[in-house]
């Protein structure tokens, strides 16, 4: 398949390329298609002449969407909106990724794709709209929404939590939000055999298991031999900008159905990147 893909340098546009390389061609743009263009979207798109978009551009600063809503309803619905648009004047179709940020996270067990969205925050709801824009204007979409991503490319809470405990002594951590950390790798590689097995719709794609942000600190910190003290604070009293879910674990209902694998467990996920992935990463960069 030939496909576009925006978002290139991300943590998933990243994982994306990675996991393509020598079973399609990925031709992948970051801000050099700025997808809040729309004449620019519609004729890169009429141009390369792909079989299918993927979408992993966004604006993922979640308190910083609560200071520059327009900047994150740009990218988020209006850019979704676009590529929604070049794909139905191409006939292709497009695979959209969005978030678990689009529930209120007032439930008691894990939101199914059948269950009803109902964001709270700016970056939720701006994600959520640009997945009506994707629904509404396409026939034939992949929404993909994941949760709490971490990777080799870009900053992520691995990565700041690996720094943070090599430096100090101890570390205040959330430890009432739970969810389901996600290597984007595994995300990228769950995307194309979703794509390859072409059933349409909206997907739930997350690692398997759950944690809190605290819980998973200390995993992670176990995962790497660190020592530092993990030590619980409130979300209240934390008081960043933007509400965030309590509660946003998502069940893979439409794998299920199909008889899909569910993505591997994040403890297993987690120790590949931290032992693997990311030191085989930083050693490359190094050299370049
Ligand atoms: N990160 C998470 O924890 C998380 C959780 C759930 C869902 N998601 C969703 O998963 C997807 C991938 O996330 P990610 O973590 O890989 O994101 P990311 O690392 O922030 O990558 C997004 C990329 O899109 C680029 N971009 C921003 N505005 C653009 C524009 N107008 N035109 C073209 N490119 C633009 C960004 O460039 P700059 O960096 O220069 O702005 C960045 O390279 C997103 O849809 C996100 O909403 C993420």
């Amino acid at each position: 398949m030939k496909i576009l893909l925006t978002g290139s340098k991300g943590q998933l546009g990243t994982d994306f390329q990675l996991v393509s390389e020598g079973r399609h061609q990925v031709d992948g743009y970051d801000l050099d298609l700025d997808i809040t263009d729309r004449g620019a979207v519609e004729r890169r798109v009429a141009d390369a002449a792909p079989d299918l978009v993927v979408n992993t551009a966004a604006f993922t600063n979640v308190d910083g969407a609560e200071s520059d809503e327009i900047a994150a309803y740009r990218v988020n619905a209006l850019g979704a909106q676009n590529l929604a648009l070049g794909c139905q004047q191409a006939g292709i179709p497009l695979l959209h990724v969005s978030t678990d940020f689009v529930f209120n996270g007032d439930s008691g067990s894990p939101y199914t794709e059948f269950d009803r969205p109902d964001p709270r925050g700016v970056y939720g709801k701006s994600k959520y709209a640009g997945e009506c824009y994707v629904a509404g204007l396409l026939n034939r979409y992949y929404i993909c929404r994941t949760s709490w991503l971490f990777g080799v490319g870009g900053h992520n809470f691995v990565k700041t939590m690996l720094q943070a405990g090599r430096q100090r002594d101890s570390v205040r951590v959330v430890d009432d939000q739970e969810g389901s950390p996600t290597y984007s790798r595994d995300l990228a590689s769950k995307l194309l055999e979703i794509i390859e097995g072409g059933s349409y719709g909206i997907y739930h794609l997350s690692n398997s298991g759950s944690c809190t942000w605290n819980e998973f600190t200390r995993a992670i910190f176990e995962i790497a031999g660190i020592n530092t003290t993990v030590l619980p604070v409130s979300t209240a009293e934390l008081g960043r900008p933007a509400p965030r879910p309590r509660y946003s674990v998502m069940r893979g209902l439409a794998l299920e159905m199909q008889g899909i694998e569910p993505m591997r467990h994040y403890r297993e996920a987690t120790e590949e990147f931290i032992r693997r992935d990311l030191p085989a990463w930083e050693e490359r960069e190094g050299q370049r």
